[in-house]
């Protein structure tokens, strides 16, 4: 770490010994380094007094100065007046393992400041402390707040970190704040055209360099959206609250981490573990009572709208379907078998009415008992599913029943859902000191749902249940210390092809890779072999495709997601899709750009195999598959599934599919065509 100014060092041993100085010592700038040298972290006050952060990278600037600090209720103004009163700064470096994941292994190395601000007497006395933590390959910080006499509780109406990025380039978004939550069509835009952006939002400057901006272990807070103020200058604006202040916090507290992730290269972005860094560790100990594995489920029949989700002639939750799935699992080694609409509620107009739900009492059609008795005597799990349609209120007040009669049937994951449009959610209002019973709306990503989603993943934990979370809120890491979280959706799965034609586009998956994946694991819902929803409507996606999501969309547990009847009509594609693991030892991008491709290696956590899986966007491109990753002198059997020649997301080619296996070792090349929509997968085995 590069040496602290002579009056940093002043000011620091002046803290030391309990004296703020705030004149004479205090330091009018503090610079840190990454690790390695590369980025360099300044910290300093503008002519208003204003604290501001800025960030070079290999001696160029990448944020040129930028604003921290909050708007407070009832006119409180922490953005002005401060000065620095001191610093400290440390060293981490640690590896630390994970249950499950992308990869086995994590490793953390970085290099910490601590500013002290606090301000002029005049200006309320208020202090503010910055903690930074820069990695080579990017950086987060958070505001912590000390316990201080003038000021016990903060209302903040908004945080105003600014972000604005000195060199020119594009950018990958979804919108914040609209109603669709996160399930938006990704926008392809210049930097400067991006309006209020969810995060993870990934830019490429003109000089190749990759950045995406998010948030690191985002709890009792309200989650941010990435709004742009004026040229590339962006700042934080927090989802809303019904209730005034955006989020309403007793001192002292920390927010959550504001990071950046940097990168010469796409991979550089992937291969990354900046969020999971800096969350806390592990707070459950031995969950190994999570499996991560490959499910089927009663869902796509309903989402077609060829079966309901209430009770009637289409239910689709029958006791003899949910055998019929059972027995199907049973024989093609699927641990999870989901049934959506097992419930009572869902009879009227569910959406909107989220206080008709029960969670513990099934339709008549619906043996639980009997069902998840014949499951455990199959070797199969049933998968719980838990829509509130937004009432939270309402599944808060059965949540420890709900979650204790799925422990006692064996249940171990539970879906949940909350389809209702942003600003939506009711919450009651007991948290707030307001009248106990009393309701108020809530956003899915403000702090009053952020507390409740993270309640759930405790109350499954205290049951044995992982969480897979259906409208959620963002995922900011927390898997690392509740790894019960295994998965959630938070962008458009593959439902949204079963109400359009290409209603994803051919380049929704690679640019989910590089955006939305980056904040963790997505229940996408893959293996949709018919290649057809509703009504025959064509996907953007060739069958090779459908494969080659199981490799570069990440989720511990892996859907497929098709009828049985059309799973049963691909053996061949079926063998790949019951071999793929679900959990990895490692992970890596080894070729792809934001939006157009992507093909991952992964290798299997419990076996010596390999799996490769490509996704393309509508650009029809040959790429090298360079076997580097293979142990050296060993010999590997590869097969491969991928586009048959003519293969087009456009026509009836879509299911053209050829297959191929070669031997391969360590050195090896093969290029391999990816169509039009198209992708590829590959199994790759040691020879004996
Ligand atoms: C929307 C979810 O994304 C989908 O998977 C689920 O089937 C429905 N809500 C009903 O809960
Ligand atoms: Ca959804």
């Amino acid at each position: 770490m590069k040496p602290l100014s002579l009056l940093a060092a002043a000011s620091l041993i002046a803290s030391a010994f309990g004296a703020v100085p705030l004149h004479a010592q205090s330091p009018a700038a503090l610079t840190a380094t990454s690790p390695d040298g590369s980025l360099v972290l300044s910290v300093t006050t503008d002519n208003d007094k204003r604290p501001t952060w800025s960030l070079s990278r290999k001696g160029k600037l990448l944020i040129a100065p930028s604003r921290l600090g909050f708007l407070l209720a009832d006119g409180i103004n922490m953005t002005r007046g401060f000065a620095i009163a001191g610093s400290e700064t440390a060293k981490g470096e640690e590896t630390w393992e994970q249950p499950w994941g992308e990869r086995r292994f994590v490793h953390d190395k970085h290099n910490e400041v601590l500013v002290r601000f606090v301000q002029a007497e005049e200006d309320g006395a208020r202090r503010m402390n910055l903690r930074f933590r820069l990695f080579d390959d990017g950086i987060g910080f958070r505001y912590e707040l000390p316990e201080q006499p003038a000021l016990k509780t903060m209302r903040i109406t908004d945080e105003v970190t600014g972000f604005t990025i000195a060199p020119k380039g594009e950018a990958w978004w979804i919108p914040g704040g609209e109603w669709n939550r996160y399930e938006q069509v990704y926008q392809h835009t210049a930097i400067d055209a991006v309006s209020t952006a969810h995060t993870p939002i990934t830019m490429k400057l003109e000089d190749g360099t990759h950045l995406a901006f998010h948030e690191a272990a985002l709890v009792d807070y309200a989650g941010y959206w990435f709004k742009r103020a004026d040229g590339q200058s962006f700042r934080t604006t927090l989802a809303p609250s019904s209730q005034g202040p955006a989020v309403v916090r007793d001192l002292p507290f920390a927010t959550p981490w504001r990071t950046v992730r940097i990168a010469d290269e796409a991979a550089g972005l992937v291969e990354n573990d900046l969020e999971l860094n800096l969350n806390e560790p592990n707070k459950l100990g031995d969950v190994s009572w999570f499996q991560p594995g490959r499910y089927i489920g009663i869902w796509w029949g309903m989402i077609r709208g060829d079966w309901t989700w209430a009770e009637g002639p289409r239910h689709g939750a029958t006791t003899q379907r949910t055998r019929q799935y059972i027995d199907y699992a049973a024989a093609h080694g699927f641990r999870g078998v989901l049934v959506e609409g097992w419930d009572k509620g869902w009879n009227g107009n569910w959406f909107g009415h989220g206080q008709d739900f029960s969670y513990t009492q099934a339709t008549p059609d619906f043996d639980l008992d009997g069902l998840a008795d014949y499951a455990r005597s199959k070797g199969v799990h049933l998968i719980g599913h838990h829509e509130t349609g937004g009432n939270i209120a309402n599944y808060e007040s059965q949540l420890d029943d709900a979650m204790a009669l799925y422990e006692k049937l064996g249940v171990d994951v539970v879906k949940t859902g909350y389809v209702t449009d942003a600003g939506g959610i009711v919450a009651d209002t007991d948290r707030y000191g307001l009248k106990p019973g009393a309701t108020r709306m809530a956003w899915h990503d403000g702090q009053r749902t952020v507390n409740h989603y993270l309640d759930v993943v405790e109350v499954a934990a205290k049951h044995h249940v992982a969480v897979n979370t259906h409208e959620p809120v963002k995922d900011t890491g927390l898997r690392r210390t509740w790894p019960n979280w295994v998965s959630r959706e938070g962008a458009r799965g593959m439902e949204y092809n079963a109400w359009g034609a290409y209603a994803n586009g051919p380049d929704h998956e690679p640019t989910l890779v590089y955006t939305r994946m980056l904040s963790g694991p997505m229940d996408f819902t893959p293996g949709i072999l018919s290649l057809e929803g509703a009504e025959g409507v064509p996907l953007a996606s060739t069958l090779a495709k459908q494969l080659g999501l199981y490799v570069t969309l990440y989720s511990p547990i892996q859907m497929a997601a098709d009828f049985v009847e059309e799973l049963d009509k691909h053996p061949r594609e079926m063998d790949f899709i019951t071999s793929v693991p679900t959990d990895w030892a490692e992970s890596h991008l080894i070729a792809g750009e934001v939006g157009d491709y992507a093909v991952f290696a992964r290798k299997d956590r419990a076996s010596a195999r390999w799996f490769v899986g490509g996704v393309n966007d509508a650009t029809p491109r040959t790429v090298k598959v360079d076997f580097r990753f293979l142990d050296p002198g060993k010999a590997y059997e590869v097969r491969i599934w991928k586009d048959g020649e003519g293969a087009s997301y456009l026509t009836e080619k879509r299911h053209a599919i050829a297959y191929d296996t070669r031997t391969v070792q360590k050195g090896d090349t093969l290029d391999v065509w990816l169509a039009p929509g198209g992708g590829m997968a590959m199994r790759i085995v040691p020879k004996p």
